[in-house]
């Protein structure tokens, strides 16, 4: 406003230039907050602005669902009230393939960056926000392109696996994408022959070894919160709990998923619980999960599976940095957005296509 007031404007100046002089400082006080708030977010990883503590963020956030029509994709990691407002709870394949199908002008998605990446290079018209720009993952981390481009050249007479918690980069080098709900089926559409590379988990590609009968190639990467289970801690627990079964994702290592009774992606985990008849459940993966699980079998307990560590929490600390208000906060000013050079994106995409043709054909939904 102060732009304007500082105009001078002869007298008798035309009307339609009077507008286009004050057109043109409205564009620039719409610049400068802009500015503004891209240095807020490249600062904090959000628009770190102050929320009325009197705001029913629920109610908001459905509103500008509405308004702006757009999707709310939560992986079930999240925090339980992101889950509650979500349009959309799912592991890693169901949320790839909500965010092909979706017809909303604008994803917000409730997970990490990779996640929301990857619903970017599927949806290059649609503006894709995330809560917090730093929600990043140790996993995807552990594979940084150059190295693993190295890597590759290592054994050019292999394709490339790819779990989908890697960079677009990664993606990229990539022949073909898996999650932990499809990776049996896409290393069986591989002929046997074929030497395969499986990057970036070490413990999701030695057990799909182990399940397949492959040798494939593994990269030195590991998830931090799967990793951290303490088997020692969890045989304590299994005798406190003789009727508990135990329930793990194939992120964790081989020991716990030796003396687990079943194995699973996120979503495989929570149907194992809601059709399996046992009472009492050790669940080896993010706390996120238990909500839901909690939710579908009121009268089942689930206990969350002891890790390693002081403070005794198997929350994942990238997938935590989103909380509701951020979530408000990214659908009201439209950032951090995830934007995407063109070429990487159709480069990233070709891996991603094919794994939602076999998933497709396979009639696997995430
Ligand atoms: P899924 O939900 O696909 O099983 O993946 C788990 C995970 O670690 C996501 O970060
Ligand atoms: Fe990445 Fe592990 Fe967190 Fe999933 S739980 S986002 S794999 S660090």
């Amino acid at each position: 406003m102060l732009l304007v007031d500082k105009l001078v404007i002869p007298k008798y100046t035309p009307l339609i230039v009077v507008l286009d002089l004050y057109k043109k400082y409205y564009y620039l006080f719409i610049t400068a907050v802009m500015n503004n708030l891209n240095e807020l977010v490249s600062a904090n990883g959000f628009v770190n602005v102050e929320v009325d503590p009197h705001l029913d963020l629920f109610a908001a956030i459905e509103k500008l669902k509405k308004e702006k029509n757009a999707i709310v994709l939560a992986h079930y990691y999240q925090e339980p009230d992101i889950q509650d407002v979500a349009d959309y709870i799912g592991d890693s394949l169901g949320l790839a393939q909500k965010a092909e199908q979706t017809d909303a002008d604008m994803i917000v998605f409730a997970g990490v960056h990779f996640m929301a990446e990857t619903a970017k290079i599927l949806n290059p018209t649609k503006k894709v926000v995330l809560p917090d720009l730093k929600a990043g993952c140790s996993l995807a981390d552990s594979a940084p392109a150059a190295l693993f481009k190295k890597f590759k050249e290592k054994h050019p007479d292999h394709i490339v696996i790819s779990y989908i918690n890697c960079t677009a980069e990664i993606k990229a080098l990539s022949d073909i994408i898996c999650t932990s709900s499809n990776a049996e089926k896409i290393i069986e559409s591989v002929p046997a022959d074929q030497p395969i590379i499986f990057a970036p988990d070490k413990n999701l590609g030695a057990y799909l070894n182990k399940k397949t009968g492959r040798n494939m190639v593994l990269w030195n990467g590991a998830c931090m919160v799967h990793e951290i289970f303490s088997l020692e801690k969890i045989t304590k627990l299994k005798h406190r709990h003789p009727q508990a079964k135990l329930i793990a994702h194939p992120e964790c290592e081989e020991a716990v998923l030796n003396v687990s009774d079943f194995i699973g992606s996120t979503t495989q985990l929570l149907k194992y619980s809601q059709t399996d008849s046992a009472k009492e459940y050790i669940v080896a993966t993010e706390t996120g999960i238990l909500h839901q699980m909690q939710q579908s079998n009121p009268f089942k307990t689930f206990i969350p599976a002891p890790p390693n560590n002081s403070c005794a929490c198997n929350d994942c600390p990238h997938m935590k940095l989103n909380t509701l208000e951020k979530l408000w906060l990214c659908m009201q000013y439209e950032l951090p957005e995830i934007t995407m050079d063109e070429e990487l994106r159709l480069a990233a995409k070709k891996p991603i296509d094919r794994m939602l043709q076999i998933s497709r054909a396979a009639g696997l939904v995430g």
